[in-house]
């Protein structure tokens, strides 16, 4: 039986991936894959990883010593796997290229809703029975720009939903397609006449602090920013200066640069070390979330049962180890 060993598996993942198992041995660390636990893959023929672990050049050199033959992401994004590296020492990487792209989209107006209507705020005042109303004024979303950074499968839904709520939408992408009835423009003419921005791009070497100084400066006054792709896609210092200045009326963050190590963990004792993030955190107008974006049953179940056709279609070909 072909053995893989799931790293940074979550309490709500394990009993999915056990129930569908069949002929395979899974073991579970909830450690992420760095280049000091890569060594527990040792006698894995794979190994399967999420989000926050890291598989660069020297993990794996370190997993190919221990006799791994795949590495499968439990994501569609893989931007923490050197795969130039992977080919190189005969390691196969494969991912979850497209699931529930709504669990997503929803989750990013579900944020621009809770900022801009002061939802969080409301939330935790008439719990504590104060029913003012002072400081919770939004404004309505039915007329305003919304600019689509990506315009893929997660961009494209999101738009959907912007449309539904009378929003007039913009987009930008490297790589447009002309067949999608989409307005198009460059980065800066979005950036210049969007009242919401939403990240829907990959991070690349190419995107990484798309979103930087400059794109601030030239951003319409008071937009609101959604990220809910990769925190990379953002220079964090120049974010909380542009919501400093008023530059930016709000952010909301499903991801976060330093995210690893912070996301996913319980630090409600001990706090937080990263004290930018504190800032943001701190902000009035802004809301994080920890990188739950795609967190819906339906998701879940698309991961799954698209990671296993993985191991079935890759290990299928390949003979058990003696
Ligand atoms: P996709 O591959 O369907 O679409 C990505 C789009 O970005 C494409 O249209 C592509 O042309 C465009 N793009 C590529 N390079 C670009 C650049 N330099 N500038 C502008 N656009 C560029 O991907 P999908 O499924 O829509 O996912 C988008 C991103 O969402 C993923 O890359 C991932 O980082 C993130 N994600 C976040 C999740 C979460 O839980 N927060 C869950 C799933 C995905």
């Amino acid at each position: 039986m072909h053995g893989i060993l799931f790293y940074d598996m979550k309490e709500y993942e394990r009993p999915l991936f056990e129930a569908a198992k069949g002929e395979f041995v899974f073991d579970y660390a909830e450690s992420r894959l760095d280049e000091r636990t890569a060594a527990l893959a040792n006698g894995y023929d794979g190994v399967c990883i999420f989000v926050n672990d890291t598989a660069n050049a020297k993990v794996i050199r370190k997993l190919a010593a221990c006799g791994v033959r795949l590495i499968a992401l439990r994501c569609s994004g893989y931007n923490n796997v050197d795969t130039a590296e992977a080919e190189k020492c005969g390691i196969a990487v494969l991912r979850v290229p497209a699931y529930s792209p709504y669990s997503v989209a929803e989750h990013a107006m579900a944020m621009l809703l809770t900022l801009n209507r002061k939802i969080h705020k409301a939330y935790i005042r008439t719990r504590d029975f104060n029913f003012s109303l002072n400081h919770l004024i939004g404004f309505d979303l039915h007329g305003k720009t919304a600019g689509v950074i990506g315009t893929g499968r997660i961009g494209r839904t999101f738009i959907g939903i912007c449309r539904g709520f009378g929003m007039r939408v913009l987009c930008y992408d490297a790589f447009p397609d002309p067949a999608a009835g989409l307005a198009y423009l460059s980065l800066e003419e979005l950036l210049a006449v969007s009242d919401v921005i939403s990240l829907h791009c990959p991070l690349t070497k190419d995107t990484r602090h798309l979103l930087g100084k400059d794109a601030f400066a030239r951003m319409k006054r008071g937009c609101i920013l959604i990220n809910t792709s990769r925190g990379g896609l953002i220079d964090s210092e120049a974010l909380l200066d542009a919501l400093r200045t008023g530059r930016l009326g709000g952010a909301c963050l499903d991801v976060y640069e330093e995210e690893a190590g912070l996301f996913y963990e319980d630090k409600s004792a001990t706090g937080v070390q990263d004290e930018l993030f504190s800032l943001l955190v701190s902000r009035p107008n802004v809301i994080v979330t920890s990188h739950q974006a795609y967190l819906t049953r339906e998701a879940l179940d698309d991961i799954t049962r698209v990671t296993m056709e993985n191991f079935r279609n890759f290990f299928g070909k390949i003979p058990e180890k003696a």
